[in-house]
């Protein structure tokens, strides 16, 4: 269930609009709620999610084309249900309720909710009634759907029809064209509902008459607007770390403000191979101003003798900040700070357009929260896929547009049970090289959430030509997720794993084992620090 922050009356008052056309979603606290949201932002149109607690009055003030209700895990019968404000079903906007959201608008409306017999959860087979009037006409008389409730409808209110049924739910949809109300026990919004965006777009286009707008275009159009409104002449600070967020946070202010914007690139060391050249060449070929700070030698100094995992991550995030702070002060009249703030860290914070709430997790390096600036956050309203076709529109290079999350403190979290030392870093580094080639090369860069090496730092007997050796193992660690909360291991073939070995082995003198990493999160974790 999403936290929010709520007034006195315990309404949320709704923040001001961005877009002219807009879907708001209403959440009721639905393990997919989010997912609705981005899957209407698919269809074309601009979807944003609300507390289910939000004022009537401050939705009306939104004039939203539609709203959705989400689903939920209460029962709309029993005592502290989410409270169903009937008004919003006479606002003139068409309604479209999801699993507990249509289960709370037929219950409103005087129909009959109750637990059924057995839970539907998982893939459930959908049958029509009588051409599945507006909502569903066109489709399958026979179809699966994806469910996930344990009540069901068994009668809807006066005035609506019964569109469909499943096995456990006399009543799976039904609608009332008329008033504009519609309701769907299932979920449209998952891959495993075959026709759910068929559905979804019939509510959003003929329904709710949306027209597409919302695209990555849109949004730069949209946000290079707003920054230059909130910025005026002002001068302008964004710290790159090279992942995708800050880069395109930098690319869109850049693109608003030109000039304005000052680029700092605080290089600890500390990165793969290489990845520094390409952060300092792409925003060169965008002749973006940029200070690059190759801060390798100061860092390593900090980080000598240090072993212990959270005594490193202290070391580099205070350092990263002295430095940071160093140039900024170099750039005396900057008043604001560019954020890559995502629309997940937003939701998670329980924020909404105007909460300034910050995760130190996502900050870029972890800056201090009493640094002075205004915050200029363009990606605020954007999800991470979103975030991507945004900065491929802006023309960010694919291997950034793509690239897997990297934690703040770089390789030095990948160098466990020992120093960090120059040495170790070009062997991870060169390690770390073959993996992503290899792993490009076959094609699953993108399919993985993560791939990396580890370097433990213990050594082990080999044998190489006629001489024994005794030199590091490597291990390899390659994970599939959702959003790094859990995480499984990744099934890598073993023709490319026994490639990535072969090369390390033989292309790096230090290393003379390679071990792959089979433990999911949890109870392991990603890194190994
Ligand atoms: P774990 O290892 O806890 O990691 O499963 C979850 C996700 O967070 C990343 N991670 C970090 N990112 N600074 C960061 O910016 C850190 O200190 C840090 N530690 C872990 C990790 O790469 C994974 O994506």
């Amino acid at each position: 269930m999403l936290g929010s922050p709520t007034t006195e009356a315990g309404a949320t008052p709704a923040p001001a609009p961005t877009t002219a056309e807009e879907v708001l979603v209403l959440d009721f606290g639905g393990q997919y709620s989010q997912l609705i949201a981005r899957r209407i932002r698919e269809c074309g149109v601009f979807a944003e999610l609300l507390p289910s607690t939000t004022s009537v009055e401050a939705i009306r003030g939104r004039a939203p084309k539609g709203l959705v209700l989400s689903g939920g895990p209460a029962s709309v019968y029993e005592e502290g249900a989410p409270a169903f404000p009937t008004e919003l079903l006479d606002l003139d906007i068409p309604v479209l309720g999801i699993c507990y959201g249509m289960q709370a608008m037929v219950q409103a409306l005087g129909g009959r909710v109750e637990a059924a017999e057995s839970g539907e959860f998982g893939r459930t087979d959908l049958t029509l009634r009588d051409g599945g009037g507006q909502l569903l006409a066109g489709l399958p008389k026979e179809q699966h759907c994806w469910m996930s409730h344990r009540d069901a409808v068994f009668e809807p209110p006066d005035g609506f029809t019964a569109l469909a049924s499943s096995p456990g739910s006399p009543v799976a949809a039904c609608e009332y064209p008329d008033r504009g109300l519609y309701g769907i026990q299932f979920h449209p919004e998952v891959v495993h509902t075959p026709y759910g965006t068929e559905i979804l777009t019939r509510f959003l286009r003929d329904v709710a008459g949306c027209e597409r707008q919302w695209s990555p275009q849109s949004v730069i159009e949209e946000q290079v607007a707003k920054i230059r409104l909130q910025v005026g002449e002002g001068r302008v600070i964004c710290g790159l770390s090279g992942g995708v967020d800050s880069s395109v946070a930098a690319l869109l202010v850049h693109r608003a403000i030109g000039d304005q914007l000052t680029c700092v690139f605080v290089d600890h060391g500390l990165m793969r191979l290489n990845e520094a050249e390409q952060v300092v060449a792409a925003f060169e070929q965008f002749g973006i101003p940029l200070v690059h700070v190759d801060a390798e030698d100061r860092f390593l100094a900090k980080l000598a003798g240090v072993d212990e995992p959270e005594r490193k991550r202290k070391i580099i995030g205070e350092e990263f900040i002295r430095v940071f702070e160093e140039e900024a002060a170099k750039l005396e009249d900057a008043a604001y700070l560019v954020q890559g703030t995502l629309y997940s860290d937003v939701i998670e914070s329980g924020g909404g357009h105007n909460a300034a709430t910050i995760k130190s997790h996502h900050n870029v390096g972890g800056l201090p929260e009493d640094l002075e600036f205004e915050l200029v956050e363009p990606l605020r309203m954007l999800f991470k896929d979103e975030v991507r076709a945004v900065g491929a529109e802006l023309g960010l290079p694919e291997r950034m547009v793509w690239r897997q999350p990297f934690p703040g403190p770089g390789l030095a979290i990948r160098i466990v049970g020992g120093e960090v030392t120059k040495e170790r870093l070009d062997v991870l580094r060169a390690a770390d090289a073959v993996l992503q080639e290899e792993i490009r090369a076959a094609d699953l860069y993108r399919q993985l959430w993560q791939s990396f090496c580890v370097l433990p730092v213990v050594r082990s007997v080999g044998v190489q030509g006629d001489g024994r050796t005794y030199a590091y193992p490597i291990v390899i660690r390659a994970v599939t997720s959702d959003d790094a909360m859990t995480a499984d291991w990744a099934r890598l073939p073993y023709d490319l794993l026994e490639k990535v070995s072969n090369r390390i082995i033989n292309e790096i003198a230090e290393v003379n084992r390679v071990a792959l990493d089979i433990s999911s999160k949890p109870p392991a974790t990603i890194e190994w620090e």
